[in-house]
This record gives C-alpha cells, sequence and structure tokens, in this order.
C-alpha cells in the first residue's frame, strides 16, 4: 500500500485463524492501522491477494467486508456525535436486514448491544453526552452486534479504564469461543500476553515475524517492534523534583460542571512538579481538567495561576494565561486537513510573529525541533496530518502544547496510541518541560503510568477527591482501592 512517495505497508503475507487472537504489535507508523483498513474494506486500492474462508475476495468496500464477516473497530472512533445511540446502531446495520424496523425495536436492540458490554445507558442517548470510553464501549460493543467471523479491534482499549478494558478482555474471549478470528492490535505489553495467542510484528511496513506468544518473550518482541537500534528501555523514571516550590497553579474549593461534575477540589502545583489525577470515567479528573480551560462550566471556587486570580473563559485565552490542555480525543485537537507546521504552531502563532507578519522561518525551525524531540514520525513537516499514524497525531498534538510554552500542562491520557519506546520520548519532553518551571497535571488511564511518574496522586470518587496518595503509597491496590471509592 503506497502513499505518495510513503510505502505503509509491502509484500505482507499473513493468516488468521479461527478461535484465536491474533495480536499484531508494531511501532508508531508501522503500518498496523494502514493493514487493517486494507482489511476492513476502507482501503481499496491495495495490491495483493485477500482470501476469506479459503476463497479469493476483492475487499472494494467497507459494505463488501462487512457482508464477508469482517467487522472492525478502527482506532479513530467513527460514531456521529449528534445522533443518538440508538441511531448510530443503525447506522451500522444499514444495507442488511435490520435496516428496517420500528422505533421500539432499534431501541430494544440498542439496549441489548449496550448490555454486552455492560453499559446502563439509555438508547435515546446523544452520543456527544458520552465520555470517551464509553463511546469507546459503544463502538465495541456494535462490531460484535455484528457476531462477525472475523474482529478486528484496532487499540480498542485505549481510552478504556481499568473495569472496561476487563469487560472488553471477556468479550473478546467469548468472541473467541464461539469461533471467531480476532485481530487485536495493541501498544499495552500486559495486554497482548494476556490476550494474544499469536502474535505478528510489523516494523517499516514489512511483516518480521509471526509465533506463538508462548514462545516469544517480551525482550524479543520489543526488539522486533523497535527494528533499528535503539537505546534500552530503562523503567521511566519519577520526573518530579519536589512539590512545594513555587506555585504555579492554586485550586480552592472548585464545582464545576453539570452532569458530571467535580465538588470541592482543592490542590496546590508546584513548579517542576507532576501531580497525577486517578478516577474512574465520570469520577471526575476530565471535568476538573476542562474546567481549568473554561470548557466545563465553573459554579464555585478560585482558580490562581503564578499567584494571579484566573477566571477560565476558554481554551484559547486559558493559553494566553499560562494553562495549555491537551484533551483525550485526538479528533478535538487534530486539524487533519492542515499542515503539521500549522497543528503545531497553531497556539504560538504570536511567537513567531514580527510586524503583523509570520516568520516562517522560525516556525519551521520551532516546530522541527520540538518533533525531533518527540520523535515524530511524518512523510513531512508540510504534509497534512491527516498523513500521520495515530500515535503520531498524538505526538503532535503534544507538540503544539509545550510550543505555546504554557506554566501549567493538563495533560489528558497523552500517551494514548504512543508506542512502548515513544512513551519515553513523550516523558523526556515532559521531563524538559518541568526542568523549565512548568507544573503537570497528568490524567492516565494507564496506572502504571501514574505510578511511574508521579510524586503524589490525586484519587477522584463520584466527582470528589477521595485521597492524596504520595510516593510510596502509589501502588496498583492502592489506586484502584480508592478509584472505587474504598475507604
Ligand atoms: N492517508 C495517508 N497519507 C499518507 N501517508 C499515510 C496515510 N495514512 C498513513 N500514512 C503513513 O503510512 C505509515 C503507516 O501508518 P499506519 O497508520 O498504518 O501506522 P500504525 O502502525 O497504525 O501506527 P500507530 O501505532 O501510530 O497507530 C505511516 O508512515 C503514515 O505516516
Ligand atoms: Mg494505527
Amino acid at each position: 500500500m503506497q502513499f505518495g512517495a510513503t510505502t505503509a505497508l509491502s509484500e505482507v503475507s499473513i493468516a488468521f485463524e479461527p478461535g484465536e487472537v491474533h495480536v499484531l504489535a508494531g511501532a508508531n507508523g508501522a503500518g498496523k492501522s494502514t493493514l487493517i483498513k486494507i482489511l476492513s474494506g476502507a482501503y481499496p486500492s491495495y495490491r495483493g491477494e485477500i482470501r476469506v474462508a479459503g476463497r479469493p475476495r476483492r475487499l472494494s468496500s467497507p459494505a463488501v467486508a462487512r457482508a464477508l464477516g469482517i467487522a472492525t473497530i478502527h482506532q479513530e472512533l467513527s460514531l456521529v456525535p449528534s445522533l443518538s445511540i440508538a441511531e448510530n446502531m443503525q447506522l451500522s446495520l444499514t444495507g442488511s436486514a435490520l435496516g428496517l424496523r420500528s422505533r421500539a425495536r432499534e431501541r430494544a436492540f440498542a439496549a441489548r448491544v449496550l448490555s454486552l458490554v455492560g453499559l446502563a445507558l439509555d438508547p435515546d442517548t446523544r452520543v456527544e453526552r458520552l465520555s470517551l470510553g464509553e463511546r469507546q464501549l459503544l463502538e465495541i460493543a456494535r462490531a460484535l452486534a455484528q457476531d462477525a467471523n472475523v474482529l478486528i479491534l484496532d487499540e480498542p482499549s485505549s481510552a478504556l479504564s481499568e473495569p472496561e478494558r476487563l469487560r472488553l478482555f471477556s468479550e473478546v474471549e467469548r468472541a473467541v469461543q464461539r469461533g471467531a478470528a480476532v485481530l487485536y492490535i495493541s501498544h499495552r505489553m500486559e495486554e497482548i500476553y494476556r490476550l494474544g495467542q499469536r502474535i505478528s510484528v510489523l516494523c517499516d511496513g514489512a511483516l518480521v515475524l509471526t509465533r506463538l506468544a508462548s514462545e516469544l518473550d517480551r525482550a524479543e518482541l520489543l526488539r522486533a517492534m523497535l527494528g533499528s537500534a535503539r537505546p534500552e528501555l530503562g523503567a521511566a523514571r519519577p520526573l518530579s523534583r519536589s512539590a512545594g516550590e513555587k506555585a504555579v497553579l492554586e485550586v480552592r474549593g472548585l464545582c464545576a460542571g453539570q452532569a458530571a461534575r467535580v465538588e470541592g477540589v482543592s490542590f496546590t502545583l508546584g513548579a517542576g512538579e507532576v501531580l497525577g489525577l486517578a478516577g474512574l470515567d465520570g469520577s471526575g479528573p476530565s471535568v476538573l481538567l476542562r474546567a481549568l480551560v473554561g470548557e466545563a462550566k465553573l459554579t464555585a471556587g478560585e482558580i490562581s495561576v503564578l499567584g494571579q486570580r484566573y477566571l477560565p473563559t476558554g481554551p484559547g485565552r486559558a493559553l494566553g494565561r499560562g494553562v495549555a490542555f491537551l484533551p483525550a480525543d485526538r479528533k478535538a485537537s487534530i486539524f487533519e486537513e492542515l499542515s503539521v507546521v500549522k497543528n503545531a504552531s497553531l497556539s504560538a502563532l504570536g511567537r513567531f510573529t514580527r510586524r503583523g507578519f509570520v516568520d516562517r522561518a522560525r516556525e519551521l525551525r520551532a516546530v522541527s525541533e520540538l518533533s525531533a524531540r518527540v520523535r515524530l514520525k511524518a512523510p513531512s513537516l508540510t504534509s497534512s496530518a491527516r498523513a500521520l499514524s495515530g500515535g503520531n497525531q498524538q505526538k503532535l498534538a503534544l507538540a503544539r502544547c509545550l510550543l505555546a510554552g504554557p506554566s501549567v500542562l493538563a495533560l489528558e491520557d497523552p500517551t494514548r496510541g504512543v508506542d512502548a519506546a515513544s512513551k519515553l520520548d513523550v516523558y523526556a519532553a515532559m521531563a524538559d518541560a518541568l526542568r523549565a518551571g512548568l507544573g503537570i497535571l497528568l490524567y492516565s488511564s494507564e496506572l502504571e503510568e501514574l505510578m511511574a511518574l508521579c510524586d503524589r496522586v490525586l484519587v477522584f470518587f463520584e466527582g470528589r477527591v477521595v485521597s492524596l496518595l504520595t510516593k510510596p503509597e502509589i501502588g496498583r491496590e492502592r489506586l484502584l482501592a480508592a478509584m472505587m471509592g474504598a475507604p
């Protein structure tokens, strides 16, 4: 598969067996999503042959792939936010026998599908009101409901919380038991070995190995994924120096949000500190982060940035006051039709403007330095952001936040979809920022990340901070217990 000068996939021969989870691994930009898109009919112009149940088939459109029993959950969510859950379900089924149904049956069907993944939601709820995790579960449910022979999941767990992830695993196991072939993409070692019977690794568009999971150890897998020489992966160290230096952010008695809300949140973020935020979906971190930039309604409380009172009124102005927010949903932050440079410098144009003109050379230099820092893999800095793989779009969004030169970085799952090696690049960029005196608020759906990077973690439960854990106490069990509301 060729995109201009980029060969995204070449000469790949691979087989997926019924009743087996086959994990597809590989660094960001290796070609995983490209392969998935071909198998789901989204890239009909591929070369080569594909056999489904032994017969050669031309996967010329998504409808053709679906009709052949291939259900796909893409890396980027494909739900329509302004439609209800039930309507979104029907969208994926049009063309099939289920196309014409009464509204009541439509709702009943949606309710059954929701129950597959343990979502207790009203089918009439509009998708825009759901959290990212709920949307991802909904997407998964929709594919499961097709009872497909081939189930393809492209990083399905990246926005899910721990319990949601367990739910997903058991559904995947169910699909395997009824004989489906499951193709699963993940960057998480734990998940790869927990689910996968067989593992294939792609590197720069080529298949480098296929092996039974029981015959491939982690070190070898990492080496295969990284291909060329890369430094040994040491464990990530806590980034923070110590709290209590100069405060960059102070929050007192903050209440915010409507349906999902936080109440009475107070904390201080020091310069050079990473303060972790933990909690189940909807428990508060996401509302808190949005309240800090004016995307969630503030109902009470006080915020100061660098000792100055600050009233958030929207992301643009928040940035002017030194607060940068990176949302978990890339779709909300990346403009696919704009170039990589434009995307990166969007919030920092003022820095490159001289007498009303943007100094393009300086802009390009700054963006290219930062791209190198986070090891952004892009065909070129002037190509459109659409040409970037999922993990690289995420790095681009982070680069934009850093380029704006904020005092406070509010990060919501910043390494979502970022491969194991690139995570260290992201951590290194965060460490640079800390050395420059920024404070970082970090929400992560990966407990390991909070444990590795934070000296202190605020744990939310039902909108309130229920505990503040400090370094030696930040263990998996303690975190999970607090997140579930255990005293
Ligand atoms: N529409 C496109 N135009 C140009 N290049 C593209 C396009 N889509 C993908 N590419 C390039 O193809 C290569 C493979 O991308 P792909 O999305 O398959 O990676 P991936 O393995 O899924 O990575 P990730 O883990 O980051 O999701 C990358 O170098 C990417 O930049
Ligand atoms: Mg991908």
